[in-house]
């Protein structure tokens, strides 16, 4: 039977009706790009833009005004200077380029790492062999680890994400065939993990949960009476925890940031059962470009870890490792980066602090701040009238239980200069004070 009446849709993604018969009310629905889709991951098309692409949306509505400077708090990229020492390493390894590093890393490299957890966190000195890898920044890492971790063979894989939240969590748990559900943190719970909000259905078919200390909007360290309550969930459900602690180095004064390593040895859990902790150079070490991190934890899961990233092919550049077991090496530079950040924050608190709900993260190098108007009409109108460029918290977040958690919040990065993130906030202040009156 061939069709006599072809009758495109409105809607290009439902396709085409084709009409067999007068009489017979026969119709075939068919996609109109069906071979460029089924040569492509079906998953693609479940990924979202990025932040930062809604951010230039938002902003491509209105002219920003041109007589002001313009200054960038809404990306969380380190803006102090890569120190000289790192550079030189990077120089000086340069004649590794003449070999194919291997995916685990020399053995050099391994011990720095696992003797900086070492001293880091007062914890065993892992085993370098078994209990670290290198890897090409955190956010590789991130998003390969879902891939590796996921049994899509097992029905309806869920993967468990905090809310607000890093992007790349989400954009993993779909590309490995399961589904992001989300935990929404938010200030009437201190924004703390409340798993009371998935329902046991979803916790028996979770395989992989994210959590992010400090926490990347709001710069929340997990106490350890948290950790304890997850590590007793991924023993029920047999879940594989991914902690996500780039921001561990960013903090004030004396307190150091709890590690998930450090509380697994505090509830005697020296195996890191289930455990794997994601670190990074890019903001201890003010070398986003280089992109250095590590994983560290259980080792079985890291042995299968490494056999993906084998097959993945992404070793470390030789050169990039010879910089990076110098950079975890020296904490010089990095208490100098700390005190770089401690006075951004404690100027610009001041001045925002008369107009705005704003206090000092427990560490990280964010400001969340409650807005008194919605956070993108925020943004926008910030943007236009005084230049100055922060995140709506609503796009680092999804609606889940009926809500957006990161609705009416502005994620501020205090990444540029002392300077200009002064200026940045006295315009912010002006401009909440006309809001105001
Ligand atoms: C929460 C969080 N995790 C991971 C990363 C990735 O950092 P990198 O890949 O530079 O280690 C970022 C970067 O901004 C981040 O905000």
């Amino acid at each position: 039977m061939t069709p006599h009446t072809i009758a495109p849709l409105s809607n290009p993604k439902i396709g085409n009706i084709f009409c067999f018969d007068d009489t017979r009310c026969a119709f075939i629905i068919t996609h109109p790009r069906a071979r460029t889709i089924k040569l492509m991951n079906p998953h693609l098309d479940q990924l979202q833009a990025y932040p930062f692409q809604k951010l230039a949306k938002l902003f491509g509505e209105v002219t920003a005004n041109k007589a002001l400077k313009p200054i960038s708090l809404h990306i969380g990229e380190p803006k102090h200077e890569t120190p000289q020492f790192i550079k030189d390493s990077l120089i000086a390894g340069l004649d590794g380029l003449a070999n194919y590093p291997t995916t685990i890393g020399t053995d050099a490299l391994r011990s720095a790492i696992a003797n900086w957890l070492a001293r880091r966190y007062g914890i065993p000195t892992p085993d370098a062999k078994t209990q670290i890898l290198p890897v090409n920044g955190s956010r590789e890492a991130l998003f390969s680890f879902a891939q590796a971790v996921i049994d899509s063979n097992k029905p309806n894989p869920a993967v468990v994400c905090p809310n607000p939240f890093y992007q790349i969590y989400e954009g993993a748990a779909f590309l490995a065939g399961a589904t992001p559900y989300f935990l929404n943190t938010v200030p009437e719970d201190d924004f703390a993990l409340n798993f009371t909000q998935l329902p046991e259905d979803v916790w028996l078919r979770t395989q992989l949960i994210y959590v992010c200390s400090p926490g990347n909007p709001n710069g929340r360290v997990m106490p350890l009476t948290e950790w304890k309550k997850l590590f007793e969930m991924s023993d029920r459900y047999g879940f594989v925890i991914a902690s996500d602690e780039c921001y561990s180095e960013i903090y004030f004064g004396e307190d150091k940031p709890l590690g998930a390593l450090q509380a697994a040895q505090q509830l005697d859990r020296g195996d890191y059962k289930n455990l794997v902790v994601f670190s990074s150079l890019s903001k201890r070490s003010n070398v986003p470009g280089m992109r250095s991190g590590f994983v560290a934890g259980d080792a079985k899961i890291i042995e299968k870890f490494a056999l993906y990233r084998t097959y993945h092919g992404c070793a470390m550049n030789p050169a990039i490792q010879t910089a990076t077991i110098a950079a975890w090496n020296d904490e010089e530079h990095v208490a100098e980066n700390r005190r770089l950040y401690a006075e951004k924050f404690a100027k610009v608190i001041s001045l925002l602090a008369p107009v705005l709900p704003v206090s000092k993260p427990d560490a990280s190098f964010y400001l969340w701040i409650k807005t008194p108007i919605a956070d993108t009409t925020f943004a926008q109108q910030l943007y236009r009238d005084y230049n100055v460029s922060v995140l709506p918290g609503s796009f680092l977040a999804r609606e889940s239980h009926g809500v957006n958690p990161g609705e009416n919040f502005i994620r501020l990065a205090l990444v540029a200069n002392l300077n200009e993130t002064l200026e940045a906030a006295r315009r912010i202040t002006e401009f909440t004070l006309k809001l105001n009156h």
